[in-house]
């Protein structure tokens, strides 16, 4: 297990699992995934930080029996959802005394989700110390990283935070950390963006609550560790904020070609004003990839023709999309073709209309764009570029 401990007494014993390309059945994993759970052995006690995925589980005792763990007194189950606490009940059969350490919420999350009787929980309340021996524990509740009920542990003698989704990435390594911090940027701005964007003023008040703790070890449930804080909380301040840089998204659909030409055209309109573009295809996008482009654009734009009178399926979904993860975009628009009329921009107008942004005039074209309406779609890059020198980006 030599290469498993994290510091004295604190063992890896979580689950890699590369092969795993979705996750929700919705959140694309091009890198797999880890499913991390910690053993901290104290003096007195010996705790489990999370389970793993149930798919996983044999993986997790096969861990627990190589590090020689006979006996279990807590596990520490920071976080409802079942990639980490969906091995708890086959813990609980394993080690019969065992007790599950959680806060309320997280407790009556469990008895619903995994039928854990009620009699096994011992709940803490936030800030709560939980002295193991040598070791102690100190929970922190950190709601809405990822679940209302989300809460972190820290270890002030070993200055080892246990962060749970909170700092984590959909990201297999062979070894605990990465060789530069940069090197998980991509992957962690991409599980922020994914399941945490939506949320980021409350990850600001969290990042605020756990500012002054002593921090050598940041192990998150996914991914590498971070040795040291300032890297992904620099990132994650960055991410959470309000502000938006000079870029535009545009998730667009074309069935036989006008809209791709109205697209491509806008892409070169907008590059020229010295607007940068992050452009997906929404027949094969990586949603992923969009997530992360919204979190820094100040505009996004949906690209889609006329199907039955009303907007393509596929840029329904980005435009659901974009609703649901409550972007700091600050403009919207919609560019696209149609045949013979339809309802597109009111469409799309109604389920963005709750993100809050400026609607701009949208450019639609009746079939191939002419002459016309590549200067209806340049000035619509004209308007961008001076709503974007408003706001200061420019
Ligand atoms: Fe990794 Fe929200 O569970």
């Amino acid at each position: 297990m030599k290469e498993n401990l994290i510091k004295q007494d604190i063992f890896y014993v979580g689950a890699i699992d590369a092969e795993r390309r979705i996750f929700d059945e919705l959140i694309p994993l091009p890198d797999g995934t880890t499913y991390n759970s910690y053993i901290i052995k104290g003096s007195e006690k010996t705790v489990l930080i999370d389970s793993v995925d149930p798919t996983r589980k044999n993986v997790l005792f096969d861990n627990l029996n190589k590090a020689n763990i006979e006996k279990i007194d807590y596990i520490i189950s920071q976080h409802g959802e079942q990639d980490h606490s969906g091995s708890i009940p086959f813990l609980l059969e394993a080690y019969p005394m065992v007790k599950v350490i959680t806060n309320t919420k997280c407790k009556s999350e469990l008895m619903d989700l995994l039928l854990i009787d009620e009699g096994r929980f011992i709940v803490v309340e936030d800030g709560q110390e939980i002295s193991i021996g040598s070791k102690t524990l100190r929970f922190i509740f950190t709601p809405w990283v990822h679940w209302p009920e989300t809460m972190v542990t820290y270890v002030p003698e070993d200055k080892i935070l246990f962060s749970c989704d909170f700092f984590g990435s959909h990201l297999t390594m062979d070894k605990p950390y990465p060789d530069n911090p940069e090197d998980i940027y991509i992957p962690a701005k991409r599980y922020f963006a994914e399941i945490m964007s939506p949320f980021r003023s409350v990850i600001r008040k969290n990042l605020e609550k756990i500012a002054g703790l002593d921090i050598e070890i940041i192990a998150p449930s996914h991914g590498p560790l971070h040795k040291g804080k300032d890297f992904i909380f620099g990132c994650y301040k960055d991410w959470a904020s309000e502000n938006v840089k000079n870029e535009v998204l545009i998730a667009y659909v074309s069935m036989h070609g006008s809209t791709e030409k109205i697209t491509d055209y806008f892409i070169k309109a907008l590059s020229k004003r010295k607007v940068e573009v992050k452009a997906f295809n929404l027949a094969d996008a990586d949603i992923g990839e969009i997530a992360m482009a919204l979190v820094d654009a100040a505009t996004a734009v949906i690209g889609s023709p006329t199907v039955l009178a009303g907007t393509h399926p596929k840029a329904i979904f980005a435009a659901f999309l974009v609703k649901a993860l409550r972007p700091k975009t600050k403009f919207l628009s919609v560019i696209g073709s149609y045949g013979w009329g339809g309802k597109m921009v009111e469409q799309l107008a109604d389920m963005l209309g709750s993100v809050g942004a400026e609607i701009l005039e949208p450019v639609l074209v009746k079939g191939f764009p002419k002459e016309e309406d590549f200067k209806m779609l340049d000035s619509l890059a004209d308007k961008i570029l001076q709503k974007h020198k408003e706001i200061g980006l420019v």
